[in-house]
């Protein structure tokens, strides 16, 4: 078979600048030795994150000048909403800034003390919108999905025995609704079957409760069932996402990801009972119901973006890339979640560097080093960003594992700037035993991440 390529041209181009070595140390020292404070233009290769850095196709970009920017009952709007009817068969589309913004206002409504929301994995904004209105956010990932090492195809997969378990356990009353997150993005962007899906509805069913697609990487999702589930392969990508969206009653999707454009995001459902609370909430939060928080311009764009994210020829290559990462740095011995999600490559800090314990933060020690060594910026997702203190010894408690994520944006990066990250990783690994642990001089009291500054141990 030849090499799949790039299923694009490049019209434009946005340089890279290159720093040296020792301007990498200085500048990494400025910012606390924590990525997220340093400047976008300071970094060569940006894995940070998948979101809202997809480079847009000439067509997106002409649609931009056809956004239609009437305050109410726009043009674009007609068009967007179209789009996502069509994708997703729902009878009510709410646009929404982005992904946060839909589940904010989901979870206004349905949530609440004494409410419970099962997921296969919340994303931490998911968790967060739960938590903030008092409901509880519940975990029900299948058990190989919770082994970095174990290779299967859909470990996304929610627990179905768990989830019916727990809704008997809770009440039914008390489960506004279940959702499944397609592609399990903090389980290592991993699949969800269709089967499960389908299980998962008739659980649903049989409670009365309705189930929600948090459907970020919906598009990623159907093609990993098309490649690994029988009975999908003569199926066309739209096809496989209608069926998956047709076992759903409603579901929050974030632009930035599988509509390939830089911001935006939408709330789809049938009730219509809710979707009058959700566009009340909508007109105070976001804005009128026919633009929600975007200009005319953007929902042109994401109406496009999603017609081209369905062409299989570019999710060949999309999956193919993060594979091909995930590939090069295996056979060099690396410890990543395998097999390789969709969006991104997640390295198994604790494998990585078996000499740093939890409390000295291995995943801040790569993610440094791999700046260091190449410019390339991607994010710790362990105890950096989810350890908490215990509230009696002040001691540390650690997430169940320390990761690294390389997050790879949509058509922006060549193969050659992949060979060059996995360079950069495998120089590393090779230097391994020389890294240190670090230690936190300043963190805020909530999502400590974004602003702590470091400092490396001796
Ligand atoms: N759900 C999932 C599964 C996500 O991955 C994200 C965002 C959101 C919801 C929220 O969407 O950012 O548009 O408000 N994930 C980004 C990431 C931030 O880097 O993985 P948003």
């Amino acid at each position: 078979m030849k090499t799949i390529i790039e299923p694009f041209k490049i019209k434009s181009v946005e340089p890279i600048k290159f720093t040296t070595r020792d301007e990498r140390e200085k500048i990494l020292e400025n910012a606390g030795y924590n990525p997220f404070l340093i400047h976008a233009e300071d970094v060569i290769i940006d894995l940070l994150t998948d979101s809202g850095t997809s480079a847009m196709s000439a067509k997106q970009w002409s649609a931009i000048m056809e956004g239609d920017e009437s305050y109410a009952g726009s043009k674009s709007f007609y068009r967007f909403e179209s789009v996502v009817k069509k994708i997703t068969g729902h009878k009510i589309v709410i646009p929404t800034h982005q992904g946060r913004a839909a589940e904010k206002i989901l979870f206004s409504i349905v949530g609440g003390k004494g409410k419970f929301i099962p997921n296969n994995t919340h994303f931490d904004t998911t968790r967060a919108n739960v938590e903030f209105t008092g409901a509880e956010a519940v975990d029900l990932l299948n058990e190989t999905g919770k082994h970095p090492e174990i290779k299967a195809d859909f470990k996304g997969n929610m627990d179905v025995e768990a989830l019916e378990n727990f809704i008997r356990k809770a009440g039914k009353e008390n489960v506004p609704l279940v959702m499944i997150t397609v592609t399990n993005n903090s389980g290592g962007g991993q699949p969800v079957s269709m089967q499960n899906i389908r299980d998962v509805k008739s659980v649903c069913e049989k409670y009365g409760i309705p189930l929600f697609l948090d459907a970020c990487r919906f598009a990623e999702n159907a093609y990993f069932i098309k490649k690994r589930e029988k009975g999908y392969k003569n199926k066309s990508i739209l096809e496989i996402a209608q069926e998956m969206f047709s076992y759903a009653d409603g579901a929050t999707m974030s632009a930035k990801k599988d509509a390939l454009v830089n911001i935006g995001g939408f709330l789809s459902m049938n009730d219509e009972n809710l979707a009058t609370q959700c566009r009340n909430l909508l007109i105070v939060t976001e804005g009128f119901p026919t633009y929600g928080g975007l200009a005319g311009r953007d929902l042109e764009a994401v109406a496009q973006g999603l017609e081209e994210v369905l062409d299989e020829n570019y999710l060949q290559y999309r999956i193919r890339s993060t594979e091909y990462l995930g590939e090069k740095l295996t056979s060099a011995g690396i410890p990543i979640i395998e097999p390789p999600g969709g969006h991104a490559i997640y390295i198994d800090a604790k494998r990585f560097l078996p000499h740093v314990p939890p409390h000295q933060y291995p995943g801040q020690s790569i993610v440094c080093e791999i700046y260091i060594n190449g410019g390339v910026r991607a994010v710790e997702i362990g105890s950096v960003m989810f350890g908490k203190y215990h509230p009696d010894t002040g001691e540390l408690i650690s997430p169940p594992m320390e990761l690294v994520r390389l997050a790879i944006p949509r058509r922006v990066y060549t193969q050659s700037h992949i060979d060059y990250v996995a360079e950069v990783l495998i120089e590393t690994f090779e230097k391994r035993n020389k890294l240190k642990g670090y230690e936190i001089v300043y963190e805020a009291p909530v999502l400590r991440h974004f602003t702590a500054r470091f400092k490396p141990l001796k």
